[in-house]
């Protein structure tokens, strides 16, 4: 039996993997690591420093002086931003976009990527993301590749955004993820895309269990 086990797990926006992702790990006592936070991190340093995501200089530089990290705390991941908890600032629609924009540059992939495949070295983890399967672990012991469709993935953001107050109708949402999809598929480093290797698995019509369940299956089958 090895002792250390790896599980990725990678889809588009809101298609329930950090749900699933905690659930799982909590089952089988692994680490959850979840690397959309890191990239969050990092893009709020970007707004606070008032960094545009189209200045490419500026985001390289920043990228390569800032630090991010993670710590757990009752089970669950904190993720810190030059030693501050930012953990309660990421969740924003600020934050989501320029995440999702400035994640194309190599230095601020390179980065989080390190740091991500370090965590999975000593143990065992699942980790969620969209390039997890192609780039962070290809040798992970199990890949899914969790999506919806988006009119699904939309209803789930909705109902889960917490800045929401009536700002945004269900229409935003959907729209916003579907751009987030376009540019994660589309962009030259690491594009979202299931790996070759990877166990497709389209929640729509599943519950959280059946999803969870198939999940589990599926890693005793490879234990
Ligand atoms: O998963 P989450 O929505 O928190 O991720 C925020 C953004 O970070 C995504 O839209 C994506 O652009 C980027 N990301 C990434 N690679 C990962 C995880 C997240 O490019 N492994």
């Amino acid at each position: 039996m090895k002792e250390v086990y790896n599980i990725a797990i990678d889809g588009p926006a809101g298609a329930g993997k950090s749900t699933i992702a905690r659930s799982v790990a909590e089952k089988l006592h692994f680490v959850y690591v979840d690397t959309g936070a890191m990239y969050r991190a990092m893009a709020l340093h970007f707004l606070r420093m008032g960094i545009s995501p189209a200045d490419e200089v500026a985001i390289f530089k920043a990228a390569k002086d800032v630090k991010v990290t993670i710590s757990y705390e009752n089970g669950e991941q904190q993720v810190i931003l030059n030693g501050e908890n930012v953990s309660g600032l990421i969740r924003t629609g600020e934050v989501s976009d320029m995440a999702s924009a400035t994640s194309v540059y190599l230095p601020v992939r390179e980065k989080l990527v390190e740091l991500q495949k370090e965590l999975a070295r000593n143990e065992s983890v699942i980790m969620d993301g969209r390039d997890i399967g192609t780039c962070v672990l290809p040798e992970a012991d199990l890949k899914i590749y969790l999506t919806a469709s988006s009119k699904v993935r939309a209803k789930r953001r909705f109902a889960q955004l917490k800045e929401n107050q009536g700002q945004y109708t269900l229409e935003d949402i959907e729209k916003d993820i579907i751009e987030r999809d376009s540019r994660d598929m589309n962009r030259e480093n690491s594009p979202l895309r299931q790996a070759e290797d990877a166990v497709l698995l389209d929640s729509s019509d599943m519950t959280k269990k059946e999803v969870e369940d198939r999940i589990l299956e599926l890693f005793l089958e490879r234990k």
